[in-house]
Formats: structure tokens, sequence, C-alpha cells
């Protein structure tokens, strides 16, 4: 399948116009590693990703990932939730990425929450440089993800037209209501 039709793939594809060597990024959903090994691999060995998971296994599985490509060195894993994002990051960053949800081969029910993913996010827009940029993955259709898409899409409706532009991507056709779709705030 193109890539450009995968939720994942088209963050990556948007978050790619914007990233450079040397830059500082957050992934804040650390995961299985795919986000943040593709952004160590866009910042290289002299930027920097502070990468945020509250499951010790998904940042182990992370650091053998990153091993495994030579980019251990230009990322900081941090076992934290992502609500705390300023207790940890305390410079500008390019660009902040979250992938919501439940960790993939791991527990379900340990999953993002609405309120903490919004505390996250409103630290995250002052964080970001002008000229940033946040890339969300929503997924409506797990418990609670609808309720997670909800507050961030109307949280992100009061924000100033002047300072941010805001895009979603999303399938329209076939039975995708519940499909992962791409939420990307531009920064002014
Ligand atoms: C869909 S997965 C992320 C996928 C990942 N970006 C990748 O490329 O494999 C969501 C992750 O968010 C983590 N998570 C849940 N609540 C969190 C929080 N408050 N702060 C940081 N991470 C959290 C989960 O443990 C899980 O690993």
């Amino acid at each position: 399948m193109n890539k450009l039709l995968k939720a994942t793939g088209f963050s990556h594809h948007l978050l790619a116009q914007f990233l450079g060597n040397g830059q500082k990024v957050i992934d804040a959903t650390t995961g299985n590693g795919y986000d943040t090994l593709f952004l160590a691999e866009a910042v290289g060995h002299s930027g920097l990703v502070y990468a945020f998971d509250i499951q010790e296994q998904a940042l182990q599985k992370t650091r053998e990932l990153l091993a495994e490509h030579h980019c251990l060195q230009q990322v900081k894993l941090i076992h934290a939730g992502h609500e705390k994002i300023k207790e940890y990051v305390r410079e500008p960053v390019q660009a902040i990425v979250y992938n919501l949800g439940y960790l993939p081969g791991g527990n379900k029910k340990i999953i993002t929450q609405a309120e903490t993913t919004l505390l996250s996010l409103q630290q995250g827009t002052e964080l970001l440089s002008p000229g940033g940029v946040i890339s969300l993955i929503i997924y409506p259709g797990h418990p609670g993800g609808q309720k997670e898409a909800e507050l961030i899409e109307s949280y992100l409706g009061t924000l100033s037209p002047r300072r941010w532009q805001v895009l979603k991507w999303s399938r329209i056709n076939g039975n995708y209501v519940k499909a992962p779709y791409v939420l990307f705030m531009l920064k002014s």
C-alpha cells in the first residue's frame, strides 16, 4: 500500500518537510519506536529527540530499535507521562509527534487519556518554535478514543488562526468512520 494512504505514512511525509539535521524534537508517545526512529534519522547525530512513554516495555523496544539503526546517541528516552513534558524539555523544539492509543502488541488497557493528552498538548504549543509543527494520529475506534478525539479537536478549534494553521487528513468513504486520522498543527 502507498505509504500516503496510511495515517503514519502521511504524518511522516508531512513532518519530513519541516525536519532537518541538528533540530530538537519530541516524540510524546514512543511506543515501539517507529516514530522515534523516523525523527532520530531526520535530525541526525547532531540533533536531539526527547522520547516519552509511561511503559518501560515500550522504551526497551525502542532502545533496541534505535541501537540497531545506530541512532541511540541522539535520543533521550524518558520514562514519564507526556503531561510532564515541560519538566523534562526546557528548550524550544521544531516538532512534536503524538501517536495516541495503546501500544501495539502490548496491554490494550494502557491507553493515552483525553485529559493528560490535552495537558501535554497545551504545554507542547508553548514549547514549539515558530515555524514548527505538531502531528497527532488519533484513534477514535477504541474505548475512550472518541472522547479524546473530541476534546483535542475542540481545543484546537480555539487556537488563533493568526498563530496556528490546523489541518486534518482522514478517509471519507467506505467503512472508515472509526479509522485513524491525522491532525497537523503549524505554528506561525
Ligand atoms: C500507539 S502507541 C505509540 C506508537 C509509536 N509512536 C510507534 O511508532 O510505535 C501509544 C503509546 O503511548 C503510550 N502512552 C500512554 N499514555 C501516555 C502518557 N501519558 N505519556 C506518554 N506516553 C503514553 C503508551 O504506553 C503507548 O506505548
